[in-house]
């Protein structure tokens, strides 16, 4: 097992919801630590910027109309495995094919509106804990 750094952005939906707490909790709960934390609003320029590997895609427009509808709270969390940890925690990117139990199971509503991100892998941590978090990128 490896020390990593990841980071995990609950969506506009789900922030206003009030499930930003449970969020938090499923994370903290699985041994994960809480390094940075706040709570944006995109605009159409920074979804696009940070969600830029989908441009293109027949998906990019409802993504960036969804990530831009309201605040989303961005974490940077640090932990064991915590790269393939969080994605686990969150479930498949589909909410109708998140295992029970996980965070896009419980309040994912569809493939768009899918409740929380997570970053893929090493190089995208990278780069996203780089984008919100700064003083945290090495
Ligand atoms: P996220 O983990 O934030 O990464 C990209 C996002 O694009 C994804 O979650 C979904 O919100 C959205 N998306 C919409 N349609 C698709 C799709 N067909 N495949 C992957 N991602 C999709």
């Amino acid at each position: 097992m490896s020390t990593q750094m990841t980071l995990a952005i609950v969506k506009p939906d789900c922030f206003a919801e009030g499930h930003a707490g449970e969020v938090v909790h499923a994370y903290e709960s699985e041994g994960l630590r809480l390094i940075g934390a706040m709570v944006v609003s995109l605009n159409a320029e920074h979804a696009a910027a940070f969600y830029a590997e989908h441009a293109g895609k027949p998906f990019f427009g409802s993504l960036l109309e969804y990530m831009t509808s309201g605040p989303v709270l961005v974490l940077a969390l640090e932990g064991d495995d915590a790269i393939s940890k969080v994605r686990r925690i969150n479930g498949a990117t589909d909410p109708e094919e998140a295992e029970a139990g996980t965070l896009r199971d419980r309040f994912g509503k569809s493939i768009t509106n899918n409740a929380v991100h997570a970053s893929a892998n090493g190089d995208d941590a990278k780069r996203e804990l780089a984008f919100f978090f700064p003083e945290l990128a090495r």
